[in-house]
């Protein structure tokens, strides 16, 4: 970054982010994205709370946390869909740590299936886990962040919000929902000094982008490892996002860098989606 002294000539500062003991919650994040950003906050110098359903993945990362960048962590296995847990978890961080910063939301996606093989009850659980947990977590965490004058909700979508795939009927859906939640958010807690973005990514080389590789190959006959490559093929940028690429777009709406950036989809996406 580019700054001027008193002298004429312009030096060059770091990009501090300003995220040194803070504290975060990251959803979801044993694995994939979810766990970059987990890493990429810890390297930030930021405490940690951790959940996932399953604690074997979860505590390897907490361990990884812990050895390599010396931070808190705490950690709680538990499904993002259920409301009491969420707000319960909410509580135990805020008890521990006296504080609550920085809340990344994150989930597991809705099955890959085309409009009429969906049923009714996976359109309710694509609810529950990629709109209404938001809520849950949103409502828990702003009145703490309100208390301290400061606050960053970053969520966790999908691109689909903007270029919507078939085969995603239920993300496409459901996700969208999250973009009137953020804008809305942005407005009401902007006086509060709290900003609340979203963070859209593309095709990222996670188990995630294994299923839904699996799930075309078997819908439309061939093999998986043919369709990343024709996936890969039709992106601008011609591979797959790594987590930690999108991870870095987590980091810096969290960070001070992006204090005057609220209720945008920041899309990671290399390219994919074609419009202005
Ligand atoms: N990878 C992509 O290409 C891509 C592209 C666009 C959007 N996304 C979206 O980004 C999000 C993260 O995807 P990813 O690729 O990082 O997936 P991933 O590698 O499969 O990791 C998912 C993580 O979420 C946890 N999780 C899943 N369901 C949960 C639940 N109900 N409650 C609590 N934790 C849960 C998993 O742990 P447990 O299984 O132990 O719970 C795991 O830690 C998803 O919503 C996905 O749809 C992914």
């Amino acid at each position: 970054m580019v700054c001027c002294d008193d002298r004429t000539d312009p030096i060059l500062i770091s990009m501090e982010t300003g995220l040194r003991d803070r504290v975060a919650i990251v959803a979801a994040s044993s694995k994939g994205i979810g766990r970059a950003a987990a890493l990429a906050l810890a390297a930030e110098g930021t405490h940690l709370a951790l959940c996932a359903r399953n604690s074997d993945a979860l505590e390897q990362v907490e361990e990884e946390v812990r050895r390599t960048y010396g931070v808190s962590v705490y950690a709680d296995t538990f499904d993002v869909a259920d409301d009491l847990r969420v707000r319960q978890f909410v509580e135990a961080v805020h008890r521990r740590y006296g504080r609550i910063d920085i809340c990344v939301t994150n989930a597991g996606g809705p099955p890959a299936k085309l409009f009429l093989e969906t049923t009714m009850p996976e359109w309710d659980n694509a609810y529950q886990l990629n709109l209404r947990s938001i809520v849950s977590f949103a409502h828990a965490v702003l009145p703490y962040m309100q208390q301290r004058h400061w606050g960053r909700v970053v969520t966790i979508t999908s691109m689909t919000v903007k270029q919507p795939v078939p085969e995603l009927i239920l993300s496409n859906s459901v996700r969208a929902g999250v973009l009137g939640l953020v804008r809305s958010l942005a407005t009401q807690f902007g006086p509060d000094n709290i900003t609340i973005n979203n963070v859209a990514p593309g095709y990222t080389a996670t188990d995630r982008m294994k299923e839904l590789a699996q799930s075309k190959a078997q819908m439309a006959g061939g093999t998986a490892a043919q369709y990343e490559t024709e996936i890969a093929q039709s992106i601008p940028l011609r591979r797959f996002a790594q987590p930690e690429e999108i991870a870095d777009a987590i980091v810096w709406l969290a960070s001070e860098r992006a204090s005057y950036i609220t209720g945008q989809t920041v899309l990671v996406d290399g390219g994919v989606y074609r419009g202005l």
